[in-house]
């Protein structure tokens, strides 16, 4: 298939902010967006197509898929089963493989090691007895992760050879017996960074610079573009970024954390979507990262990644929101808020670009 033409719509797994920001930078491009996820969210509130169902009502799935052009999601956690679903009446973009090599830790790291990415050393556990094993293997600290439907640091526990392999598995996942599980050493880096590429429908592909991203409490807390490493280092984390997008034969944008100990790079893990350390080219980059996945996904021509000065990208957590009023005040910053009413601890709600030339 070829490119969209203006009018045509962008179907969304997904109401999150992520989606929201998506749909905001569609609109010029002359798309449209339309959600489907089992409650609104910030992204519904400014889309005027909104199908509420859960992602297994395949009826639902199968009036969704007739009413789009083509579908992309804003976060992992799709079912595998609705992405198939879906794919087999639309183009569904980044595709379903690409999907389920990314939603699954011990899939995304066996196909790093394949493609001969540098990651964390790592043990696929899926039993006590396997983590015995992995544990003693490991060796000293590692993290222990569930392989699947883990963000901002949850669903893992840091662990170390000697620890009570019984203790550790119920302390992560309860008493279930059987659970996919990823054992990872500890890296000991010195910064965290990432990058966010692109790939078009037509092979095209754009990385944006490499950032440095600070976390508060497992949750990123600022992104600065670009990440003051050598140039060397730069190009580095691009070429991986770009071979592990071709490899995936990705279409959208990618986000890829790395950590950084020295010059080496080793993979953290991969996100198939716009990320929250993408966010700063909103206001610091020829195109933004939530227009290069409508871009890219409605098969237009990519934009491009080139930065426009340099940016720091704070988020807004919690009642960091209270300090609206003044950033509104603040020359030069541009804030960006999700919509959301209710603002408990730790929940993103929103985040603030401020950009310097350079
Ligand atoms: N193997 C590791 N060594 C050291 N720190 C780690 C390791 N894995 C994760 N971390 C720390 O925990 C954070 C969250 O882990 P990550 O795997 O990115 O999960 P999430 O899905 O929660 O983002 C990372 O950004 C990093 O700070
Ligand atoms: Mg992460």
């Amino acid at each position: 298939m070829s490119a969209l033409p203006p009018g045509a719509v962008i179907g969304m797994l997904g109401s999150g902010q992520l989606g929201r920001m998506t749909a905001l930078a569609a609109a010029p491009l002359g798309l449209e967006v339309h959600v489907f996820a089992p409650s609104a969210g910030p992204a519904t509130q400014v889309t005027s197509r909104f199908t509420q169902a859960a992602y297994d009502d395949e009826e639902a799935l199968a009036r969704f898929a007739d009413a789009v052009d083509v579908v992309t999601y804003e976060f992992e956690n799709v079912p595998a089963r609705t992405a198939e679903v879906l794919a087999a009446r639309v183009p569904v973009r980044p595709g379903p493989h690409a999907l389920a090599t990314c939603q699954h830790r011990a899939r995304e790291k066996g196909f790093l090691r394949d493609l001969g990415v540098p990651t964390a050393p790592w043990w696929p556990v899926a039993t006590v007895d396997e983590l015995a094993a992995a544990l003693e293997a490991l060796g000293g600290q590692g993290v222990l992760k569930t392989a699947e439907l883990g963000y901002d640091g949850k669903g893992q526990v840091r662990v170390a050879t000697g620890d009570d392999p019984q203790a550790v598995w119920t302390r992560l996942v309860g008493a279930v017996p059987r659970r996919d599980l990823v054992l990872e050493g500890f890296v000991h880096f010195e910064r965290e960074a990432s990058v966010v590429v692109a790939r078009g429908l037509d092979g095209a592909v754009a990385p944006y610079d490499l950032v440095e991203n600070e976390h508060r409490d497992h949750i990123l807390h600022r992104t600065t573009a670009p990440a003051d490493v050598s140039a060397a280092v730069a190009s580095e984390a691009a070429a991986l970024a770009t071979r592990i997008i071709v490899a995936l034969d990705y279409v959208g944008v990618l986000g890829v954390e790395l950590f950084l100990a020295g010059d080496a790079l080793f993979v953290n893990e991969l996100a198939p979507r716009p990320h929250n350390s993408g966010h700063w080219t909103q206001d610091g980059a020829v195109t933004c990262q939530f227009e290069q996945h409508a871009r890219a996904v409605a098969g237009l021509p990519l934009g491009s990644p080139a930065r426009r000065g340099r940016t720091v990208m704070t988020n807004l957590l919690g009642d960091d929101v209270d300090a609206v009023p003044a950033l509104l005040a603040e020359p030069g910053a541009h804030l960006h808020l999700y919509g959301k009413a209710e603002a408990r601890p730790g929940r993103k709600m929103g985040h603030v670009n401020r950009v310097t030339p350079g």
